[in-house]
């Protein structure tokens, strides 16, 4: 054990359970600050990167890519008044200079760039905001990556409008709950899908308007049925039944993707997609300007993040079962 180690989250090996290590503890670079994490979150990346079936480092990884905590040190060039600030970390590295698309060396915290799940961690400066003044620790950290994803899928994206039909796939999901709260915000006649009819019905009592099982076979005539068309569709499950959703679409409707939990996607019939003039947009994560716009949006509608549960890290694992089982509604939270 080292004189000045910290705790952190450790997978040795991919596929084998996560450990707690003592490692050495950062120091803060040029334009770095040191933050002494309070809590991360988890999302289903760190899942599978922990069993061994995300693209990138296999061993010796310090998972996470959530965290919002306390500036302790900061590195050459960076301002002494960052001390003691409470932050929230955006969690992209070299997006690049086109808004449009990430750079070939964009990745984010947690692989291949240690994470988020330590005692410690040093990042740019200007990966760090402050924390919303309306916002705790335990709530920062449940929103970065989920909350950027769902607000470039909604905004830069998927050009969400006040008052809109929107469908929201799948809303069990740590990240769609973002995309559910922001599009409620703007008074969004929401309806959502879900594998288990609790989860459903917790969406209707944060007012969701309407759902239906994706289980059911005519998941999606239900769906078309209850809203009379659909403007705007937030998924992240692609699979089989994806090219459903053109169907359901009003003309001019927007289909936002960033995962496929559900795997591969099935036919699309075409005769939609040309005849309603629909737009299948693909998005992943976001650059700082989404992150800012995404923050701000938090701040000026006063939202909070859907947390599910908090498990102190020695827990970890169980943090992880718990995703691996989809038991969550929101977002799992570690206190470190
Ligand atoms: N590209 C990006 O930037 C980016 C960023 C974040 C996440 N993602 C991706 O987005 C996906 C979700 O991530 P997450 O962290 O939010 O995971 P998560 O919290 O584990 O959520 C997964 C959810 O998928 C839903 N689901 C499973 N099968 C489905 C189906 N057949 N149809 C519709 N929904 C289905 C479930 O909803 P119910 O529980 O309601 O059944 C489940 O809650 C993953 O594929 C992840 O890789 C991508």
């Amino acid at each position: 054990m080292q004189a000045f180690g910290m705790k952190a989250a450790y997978i040795a090996q991919t596929g084998s359970p996560i450990e707690i290590r003592q490692l050495e503890k950062p120091s803060p670079g040029k334009d770095e600050v040191l933050i002494k994490v309070g809590f991360a979150a988890l999302n289903h990346r760190d899942l599978w990167i922990l069993k061994g079936k995300y693209a990138g480092r296999k061993e010796n990884i310090v998972p996470g890519s959530d965290g919002a905590g306390t500036v302790e040190a900061v590195g050459e060039g960076v301002s002494a008044e960052w001390i003691g600030k409470q932050v929230i970390i955006y969690p992209g590295l070299n997006w690049g200079p086109d808004p449009a698309v990430q750079s070939s060396d964009f990745h984010i915290l947690g692989n291949p760039t240690n994470g988020t799940l330590a005692e410690y961690i040093a990042v740019p400066v200007d990966n760090v905001f402050a924390l919303p003044d309306h916002l705790s620790l335990t709530e920062g950290a449940a929103i970065p990556l989920s909350g950027l994803t769902a607000y470039r899928a909604c905004f830069t994206r998927g050009n969400l409008k006040t008052g809109e039909n929107v469908l929201i796939t799948g809303i069990g999901g740590g990240t769609v709950l973002f995309a559910f709260q922001f599009a409620r915000a703007l008074d969004a006649r929401v309806y959502v899908t879900s594998g288990s009819q609790e989860k459903m019905e917790r969406a209707r009592s944060m007012g969701a308007v309407g759902g239906a099982l994706y289980t059911a076979p005519y998941w999606a005539e239900e769906i078309a049925g209850k809203s009379g068309g659909i403007d705007l569709v937030i998924d992240s499950a692609a699979g089989k039944d994806f090219g459903m959703l053109a169907g359901l679409m009003n003309p001019g409707g927007r289909i936002v993707n960033f995962g496929q939990t559900a795997g591969p996607i099935g036919e699309i019939p075409a005769r939609y997609l040309f005849w309603k003039q629909l737009s299948v947009l693909g998005t992943t994560m976001g650059n700082r300007d989404d992150f800012e716009g995404m923050l701000q949006f938090y701040s000026e509608k006063k939202l909070k993040p859907v947390i599910d549960q908090v498990f102190p890290l020695e827990e970890i694992q169980a943090a992880f079962d718990r995703m691996d089982q989809a038991r969550q509604f929101g977002k799992i939270v570690v206190r470190i």
